[in-house]
């Protein structure tokens, strides 16, 4: 079958991102842009359209509006997501040799970041919820751990990172945060991809953004957390910590000489929805019936978590002896389709469509495989990684991944030093990173991982040749 045959048919109820539900919550401008002759659209930087890098033209004027509309000094369009962004964000921020602080559950991208560039990250442990095997958000009292832990080491920060929120929809007030490590002089770039949502500065209860909480560098996935197309993001600078020339150039470095006028177009489109009063009623109205939905599953006993994005929905099938893996399968073969499955979860992406009918579609989906799993008893807690509060590679994750390697059943890896990344996607938050030593009770961790994420962890490990320990 071609890939595009695949595309179009109808698959079910659309749980997952891109969170435009298919279609249905794109922004008006950009349905009745589509209407037009197919392909009218697709066009070079133009003089009067620009790009994302070109001082004039419509894209420029567009970035300028979006930025000064979400209170930014600063803002840029992207088109390789969260992912591309981010990555200019940091080496922006970072230079190769120089170390970043990032916590462990940062999405692969700035992993990968560190390895391009030669950057060194710096990975803070986080609490670990082991009801359902999730990282939760840290807090102020967490990090000031950290920072107590940092003392003891020889390194010298350069930025940070926090994630906010996660996947899930965990988040802490991250306001404090950003203020203890701009007390140490330290720029703060924050992976917001799930959370642009945050930033439509409404007064609907969401968790406060990176922008109001005063980060220099924020990144938003408008695919993941507004009504943009898939590749769609938007990274913005606030504040006098980060020169806006180095975020220009790093934005440079990885973006296509060709970049899609229908997905700057999108980005646009997604920005400026929530800026008229139609696309905030609409967005209030998506929230409210977010939380009507989990709040009338909850009565109905689905075992709803709880966590700060109520377009989240988090069903912790461990509770019924079964995995997220097992209950996707069987919600699929039923027509509703999720985001996220995981050992002892299913997370469902509610978007920005109207879900009408979805509490009837779950509650029955969730009574018949409870009834084909009555025999079953609940999973026991997940054990949290055994790591360190502060854990530097040790070798750079750039020559550990570049090194000669050799490849080695897993289970004969202790004392070796990976070089490579595990990590299980969806979520994309690595088990292990280039660098990383693999000691006894980390393998042990990993061999257990393995029977839990199905196909994803790899029986042979790639590790740093003659670089054994012992
Ligand atoms: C926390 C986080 N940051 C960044 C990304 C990358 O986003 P994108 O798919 O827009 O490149 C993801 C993707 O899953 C993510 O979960």
């Amino acid at each position: 079958m071609s890939i595009n045959s695949l595309l179009a048919f109808d698959r079910g109820r659309s749980l997952f991102l891109p969170a435009h539900g298919r279609g249905k919550a794109l922004p008006n401008e950009l349905k009745q842009l589509l209407k037009h002759r197919a392909g009218v659209w697709d066009l070079p930087e133009l003089p009067e359209l620009g790009g994302p890098l070109v001082s004039e033209g419509a894209i420029a004027r567009s970035q300028e509006s979006a930025a000064l509309g979400i209170g930014a000094k600063k803002g840029w369009y992207g088109i390789n997501g969260a992912t591309g962004l981010l990555q200019a964000a940091l080496f922006s921020i970072v230079r190769p040799g120089q170390y970043v602080l990032m916590p462990r559950n940062v999405h692969r991208s700035l992993i990968h970041a560190c390895a391009i560039s030669d950057l060194r990250p710096v990975l803070f442990d986080l609490p670990f919820k082991s009801d359902r095997g999730h990282f939760g958000p840290p807090d102020e009292m967490w990090l000031e751990g950290v920072l107590n832990e940092l003392l003891f080491t020889e390194v010298k920060i350069a930025a940070v990172v926090l994630v906010h929120p996660t996947y899930h929809g965990y988040a802490s007030d991250i306001r404090p945060l950003v203020k203890m490590f701009h007390k140490r002089g330290w720029p703060v770039l924050v992976d917001e991809a799930h959370g642009a949502h945050f930033a439509s500065g409404l007064e609907i209860g969401l968790p406060c953004s990176g922008l109001s909480a005063g980060a220099d560098l924020i990144v938003h996935s408008l695919h993941k957390s507004s009504t943009g197309l898939v590749q769609t993001a938007a990274l913005w600078l606030q504040g006098e910590l980060v020169d806006p020339l180095a975020v220009e150039r790093s934005v440079g470095w990885l973006q296509t000489s060709s970049p899609s006028a229908l997905l700057l177009a999108s980005c646009e489109a997604a920005l400026m929805e929530w800026r008229t009063s139609s696309g905030q009623r609409k967005l209030s109205a998506r929230i409210d019936e977010a939380r009507q939905i989990s709040s009338r599953l909850r009565e109905l006993g689905l075992p709803i978590l709880s966590n700060q994005d109520p377009l989240r929905l988090i069903l912790h099938t461990a509770l019924a002896g079964v995995s997220g893996f097992e209950a996707d399968d069987w919600l699929i073969a039923r027509g509703l389709i999720a985001e996220l499955p995981e050992p002892g979860c299913l997370t469902f992406c509610l978007g920005f469509a109207v879900q009408k009918g979805l509490v009837r579609s779950l509650k029955r989906g969730w009574e018949t495989l409870l009834e084909a799993n009555s025999y079953k008893q609940s999973l026991p807690s997940f054990v949290a990684p055994p790591l360190p509060l502060l854990m530097v590679p040790s070798i750079p994750c750039a020559e550990a991944w570049r090194s000669s390697s050799k490849s080695i059943p897993l289970e004969d890896s202790v004392d070796n030093i990976s070089a490579e990344l595990i990590c299980p996607y969806p979520p994309g938050i690595p088990l292990l990173i280039p660098g990383e030593v693999l000691n006894q009770s980390r393998v042990e961790w990993l061999l257990d991982q393995k029977n839990l994420w199905p196909n994803q962890i790899p029986n042979q490990i790639r590790v740093v040749s003659d670089q054994k320990l012992n």
